[in-house]
């Protein structure tokens, strides 16, 4: 049996029925039919609203990291960042969901990469630079944008799937995929046939996964 984490970075709060809502769907419903045994936990960043992460919080984290004792004020906001890396370094697999916003990925979810990045637990550094220390995980990203950033003049844009990509390899995640729906917006008459697509690619990743 595999614990898969789903990060969820859309905002389904406020809109229920956007497209990365039914990549989701669709992705979800495949892998419970075919891991039918496989925990899955779902978090959704814009429900969680993490307190945001600052230099406070960075020096509790190093504190406890190392065994320093922590007052109260501290100690509470540094068990929720434990908590949320632990969730993280005890899956196989994890999954994140996110739109393109404004050409990187939405404040949520970068937000909770830097609680991820923590010296000591996913990367440690060495005179040759940073190591990443997190191992034996296998990562799919969901992602969708309303323009096309895969032409050679777009590629350099794209903060988004790449910020992901190298903050990953960071830590010394290597194993990571991706499904993209992208230009359903820029591009309205090929809408349904990129959406049906994405779609497809989605049910196919929940059955491989
Ligand atoms: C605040 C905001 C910023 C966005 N910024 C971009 C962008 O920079 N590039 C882009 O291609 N699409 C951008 N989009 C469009 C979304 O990426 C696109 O609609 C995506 O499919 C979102 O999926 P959803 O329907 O689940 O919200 C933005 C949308 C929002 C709401």
């Amino acid at each position: 049996m595999s614990r898969l984490l789903f990060i969820e970075a859309n905002d389904s709060t406020h809109q229920s029925k956007g497209i990365s809502s039914q990549m989701n769907e669709t992705f979800l419903s495949s892998y419970r039919t075919h891991h039918p045994e496989d925990e899955i936990v779902v978090l959704n960043l814009f429900e969680e609203r993490l307190p945001f992460f600052d230099l406070k919080l960075a020096t509790s984290a190093a504190k406890l990291f190392w065994g320093e004792s922590l007052d109260a004020e501290e100690s509470v906001p540094v068990e929720k960042l434990q908590e949320y890396l632990t969730g993280f370094l005890d899956s196989d697999k994890i999954v994140f969901s996110f739109p393109m916003w404004n050409l990187t990925v939405p404040a949520p979810l970068h937000n909770y990469m830097d609680y991820l990045a923590q010296a000591g637990q996913t990367f440690r550094y060495t005179s040759e630079g940073s190591v990443g220390l997190v191992t034996g995980k296998h990562v799919l990203l969901l992602h969708s944008r309303g323009g096309d950033y895969s032409t050679p003049d777009k590629v350099s844009s794209d903060h988004a799937v790449r910020y992901m990509i190298d903050i990953l390899r960071f830590f010394g995640i290597e194993d990571v995929e991706s499904v993209i729906l992208e230009g359903h917006q820029q591009y309205p008459d090929r809408a349904d046939e990129l959406i049906k697509n994405a779609l497809s690619a989605c049910e196919k990743a929940g059955q491989r996964f």
